[in-house]
């Protein structure tokens, strides 16, 4: 017996906003309105390409990397895309979530990545 397939993959996508006039940097702006759109553009691509379901786009707040946004987060595969654009969504879709691709020139760079601590290693 076949169960629910689960999905091949999340996409994280980091939807924190800071306050008006609050000069921390954020993955949504109201001094970028492409920014606003990116979550938007990001469910409604997967839908017209057809893998809704067995891509989830989930909303998250702040991924700790605000400096690099707007960012998401590919799981699996821990892979994350930094300073997004639509233009940039469409590329990982095709390139990374449909080919199995990495696309490599988005990727966060590995000084602002380290490998995680893993939680054996800081559970008390
Ligand atoms: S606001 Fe998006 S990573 Fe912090």
């Amino acid at each position: 017996m076949n169960g629910v397939p689960q999905p091949a993959f999340y996409i994280f996508k980091c939807q924190q906003s800071a306050p008006p006039g609050m000069p921390k940097l954020s993955c949504v702006s109201q001094n970028n309105p492409e920014s606003q759109q990116l979550f938007q553009h990001l469910s409604q691509a997967l839908m017209m390409k057809g893998i809704i379901a067995t891509v989830s786009p989930i909303q998250t707040g702040c991924l700790n990397r605000c400096q690099q946004g707007p960012v998401i987060l590919v799981e699996p595969g821990h892979t994350m895309y930094t300073e997004l654009t639509k233009e940039k969504i469409d590329r990982i879709i095709d390139e990374h979530i449909i080919g199995g691709n990495v696309v490599n020139e988005y990727v966060i760079a590995d000084e602002m990545w380290g490998d995680a601590v893993p939680p054996s290693e800081m559970a008390r």
